[in-house]
């Protein structure tokens, strides 16, 4: 069951049919449009409208993986996918709605460093699956990238400290750290996990790229492998020496992956009162805090298991 859920993801992902720009080393540049076709924005509801807030990817036909920090109890959300610049209308464009959210069990926003900083989305239909939309592939159980792995983050984050966000999806260029480097006292120390990734953290590295989006790393087999969902950076700047970008490592979260796909409570055809629903300690305060917020039953996290 495990095996062929993986066999099914596995097919046509990280094969984007415009090539991504990886000729140069540079410091965050314009992405070739497209070339990241499993890149979407995650974009919440203010009033009648609807603004970017995080990226995410698309790795499977109806399932987004984004980071937990980017997920409030209450909020409306809905995936843009096929986007490129943010301010015109292409035509490749698709939007869904969201049908199911859920936030790792074990995430919370008050202990950011403990990790598993991670969401999926359950999208109301798939899109439709063309040069502009793709899965991206996702890495193998427990596999650990070597240090300086040439690998782009992506997204429409801020171009640099504080600075406006791009219109155009930006991609930078940010070689992994191994994790005995980057948790070295005056690297981020304990702080980062055996669970994350840190790429970056230096003078190429980049600011370009923003919450929830996909750290990219080339296969041996030529294929785009998701290894981790962008989780936090140095409050200070975002390019500061010995403070790589630190990434939820997707390898560390395959089987909670393969069991939010195969939970029956994901599974809209399915009442969901057969199964017990469980909110992480965290997403309960604020519940406290914002009760009428926590009444939509779109919200949810995994039973622990
Ligand atoms: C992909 O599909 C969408 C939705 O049908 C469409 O708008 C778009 O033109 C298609 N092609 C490309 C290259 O995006």
């Amino acid at each position: 069951m495990l095996k062929m859920t993986l066999l099914v993801f596995a097919v046509c992902c990280g094969t984007p049919a415009v090539p991504p720009n990886t000729g140069r080393i540079v410091n965050g540049e314009d992405a070739r449009p497209h070339s990241w076709p499993w890149q979407i924005s995650l974009q919440v509801k203010h009033g009648s409208r609807y603004h970017h807030t995080c990226g995410g990817t698309l790795i499977g036909p109806r399932w987004v993986l984004t980071a937990g920090h980017c997920i409030w109890p209450g909020d409306v959300y809905r995936v843009v996918l096929g986007e490129h610049d943010m301010i015109q209308q292409e035509g490749t464009e698709q939007i869904r709605d969201i049908l199911r959210i859920v936030v790792h069990p074990n995430w919370d926003i008050d202990h950011v460093a403990d990790g598993n900083d991670l969401a999926l989305l359950k999208l109301d239909k798939s899109p439709i699956m063309n040069d502009s939309v793709g899965v991206a592939c996702l890495p193998q159980a427990g596999e650990i990238l070597s240090h300086g792995a040439p690998c782009y983050i992506t997204g429409w984050g801020n171009l640099y400290t504080h600075g406006p966000m791009p219109d155009k999806l930006q991609q930078a260029l940010l070689p992994v750290v191994e994790h005995s480097v980057c948790s070295r006292s005056d690297w981020w120390g304990i702080t980062v996990k055996s669970t994350m990734i840190c790429a970056g953290g230096d003078v190429v590295s980049g600011c370009n790229g923003d919450s929830g989006g996909p750290l990219n790393c080339l296969g041996q087999d030529g294929r785009w492998y998701i290894q981790g969902v962008t989780s936090f950076v140095s409050s200070r700047v975002c390019n500061e020496v010995k403070k790589p970008t630190v990434f939820t490592r997707i390898s560390a979260f395959t089987e909670w992956l393969i069991m939010s796909y195969n939970n029956p409570l994901n599974d809209h055809s399915k009442p969901l009162r057969q199964t017990k629903m469980t909110f992480s300690t965290s997403v309960q305060e604020r519940c406290k805090k914002t009760a009428a917020l926590c009444s939509t039953t779109s919200y949810f996290t995994s039973p622990a298991v």
